[in-house]
C-alpha cells in the first residue's frame, strides 16, 4: 500500500486525479487535504465518498500544525501538490492570496515533508514530493517554437509568478537538502468538474443561459489543450517513474485559438440543444491585462523517458466535455448559485 497526500483534491484536476487513482489501483490510499475555497467542491468527490482508501480532510496547506500532524499520522510515501489559487483573472485583482497559498503553502508542505522524510541526510526510501506546476511559468511564445523543460522561466501574471516561485522553492529543497522531487508543467486542461470561471465551462454555461460570450481581445490567443485525465495519468507516471529532481512538461500538441474553442462549443450546442444558440452571442471584450499570446508544450521528454502519450484526442474530448456539463446541470446550478453571480458581475460588468 502506498499512501499519498493529495492537496487540492476537491478542485478540478485534483478530484479527477483522486478518482483516477482510486479506480485504477487497490493498493493506493489517498489523504485529500483541501481548504474548500470557492473552487473546492465535495460534489466532485461523490464517486469516491464510500471508498475506504480515501480520507478527506478540510484544511489549509499553510497550516503548519495540521500538515505536520497529517505526516505523523499517515507516514506518506508521496505528496502530490495540486492545491493552489488557479485563476489568472482573479490573481490580477487579488494577488496576495496567490502568494500565500501558492508559495507559502508549498513551503509549508516542503518543510513538513523534510521533517518526516529526512534523518541525518538520509531520505525515506521511495518518498517523493511532486509539485503540479504549469506551462504559464515559461511566459508567452511568439508564432513559432515550444516550451521545453530548459526554457527560462518568464512568468507575467501574479498567478504564474506565484507558481514559478513555488517551483523555485521545490528546486531549492532538491538542490539544498537533496529532497526527492519532481515538477510537472502542464498546458491548459479541460474536462469534467472545471469551475466555470475558466474559458470552456464559462462559455458552455453562458450559452445555456443565453448570456454574452466574453472573448478577450481579438480572440486569437492560443492555448494548448489537454484532456484532464491524460494529465492525471502523466502525474501518476512521473510520481512512480520520473527521475529524481527532474521537470517534465505535459501537453499533447493541441493548440487552438480561443475563438475556435468558443465557436466549437456554440456549434455543438446549436446542433444538439437549441438552435437559437448562435455566434451572435459572442462579445469581444476588453483584453486581459498582460495576456500571454500563445502557449505550446514540447512533450518529447515525458514521451521518450516515461512512455506517456495523450489518449483522448481534442475532437473527442471536447464533445465528451460539453456533453458532461449538459448531463450534470445540477452540478453547474449548485456551483453558479450564491457568490458566483457576484464574482461574474465584478469580472465582466463594464467590460
Ligand atoms: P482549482 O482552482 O480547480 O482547484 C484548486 C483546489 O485547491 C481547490 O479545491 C481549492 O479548494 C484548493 N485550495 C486552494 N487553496 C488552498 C489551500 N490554501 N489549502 C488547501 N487547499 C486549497 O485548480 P485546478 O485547475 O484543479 O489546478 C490544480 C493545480 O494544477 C494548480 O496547482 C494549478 O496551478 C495546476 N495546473 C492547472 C492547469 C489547468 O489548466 N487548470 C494546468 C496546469 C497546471
Ligand atoms: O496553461 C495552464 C493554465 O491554464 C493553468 O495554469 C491555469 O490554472 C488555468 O486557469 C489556465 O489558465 P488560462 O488563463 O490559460 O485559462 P482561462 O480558462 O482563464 O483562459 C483561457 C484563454 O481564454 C485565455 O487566453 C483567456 C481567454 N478567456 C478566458 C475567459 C475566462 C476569454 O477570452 N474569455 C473569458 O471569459
Amino acid at each position: 500500500m502506498k499512501t499519498y497526500l493529495v492537496t487540492g483534491g476537491a478542485g478540478f484536476i485534483g478530484s479527477n486525479f483522486v478518482i483516477h487513482m482510486l479506480s485504477s489501483y487497490n493498493d493506493v490510499k489517498i489523504v485529500n487535504l483541501d481548504k474548500l475555497t470557492y473552487a473546492g467542491n465535495l460534489e466532485n468527490l461523490k464517486g469516491v465518498e464510500n471508498n475506504g482508501n480515501h480520507v478527506f480532510v478540510q484544511g489549509d496547506i499553510c497550516d503548519k500544525e495540521l500538515v505536520g500532524r497529517l505526516f505523523t499520522e499517515y507516514d506518506f510515501d508521496y505528496v502530490i501538490n495540486f492545491a493552489a489559487e488557479s485563476h489568472v483573472d482573479r490573481s490580477i485583482k487579488e494577488p496576495e492570496v496567490f502568494a500565500s497559498t501558492n508559495v507559502l503553502g508549498t513551503v509549508t508542505l516542503l518543510n513538513a515533508a523534510k521533517s518526516a522524510w529526512e534523518k541525518d541526510g538520509v531520505w525515506k526510501e521511495g518518498a517523493k514530493f511532486l509539485q503540479v506546476s504549469t506551462d504559464e511559468v515559461y511566459g508567452s511564445l511568439g508564432d513559432t517554437g515550444y516550451f521545453m523543460e530548459t526554457t527560462p522561466l518568464d512568468p507575467h501574471s501574479p498567478y504564474s509568478s506565484s507558481k514559478a516561485g513555488a517551483d523555485m522553492m521545490v528546486k531549492a529543497y532538491a538542490d539544498t537538502f537533496k529532497m526527492p522531487v519532481n515538477i510537472t508543467r502542464c498546458s491548459n486542461n479541460y474536462g469534467p468538474y472545471q469551475f466555470p470561471e475558466k474559458l470552456i465551462p464559462l462559455i458552455i454555461n453562458n450559452c445555456l443561459n443565453k448570456r454574452p460570450l466574453p472573448v478577450y481581445g481579438d480572440g486569437l490567443n492560443v492555448r494548448d489543450w489537454l484532456y484532464v485525465v491524460d494529465h492525471c495519468k502523466a502525474i501518476d507516471m512521473v510520481a512512480r517513474n520520473g527521475r529524481l529532481g527532474e521537470v517534465y512538461n505535459v501537453g499533447g500538441h493541441n493548440e487552438r485559438t480561443n475563438i475556435h474553442i468558443v465557436k466549437t462549443i456554440i456549434a455543438y450546442l446549436n446542433e444538439n440543444v437549441d438552435e437559437t444558440i448562435t455566434e451572435d452571442l459572442i462579445k469581444y471584450v476588453e483584453d486581459r491585462k498582460g495576456h500571454d499570446r500563445r502557449y505550446g508544450i514540447d512533450p518529447t521528454k515525458i514521451r521518450e523517458e516515461l512512455g506517456w502519450e495523450p489518449e483522448t484526442m481534442y475532437e473527442d474530448g471536447i464533445k465528451l466535455t460539453i456533453q458532461w456539463y449538459l448531463d450534470n446541470k445540477d452540478w453547474m446550478d449548485h456551483i453558479t448559485s450564491g457568490s458566483y453571480q457576484e464574482y461574474y458581475e465584478k469580472m465582466y460588468s463594464g467590460r
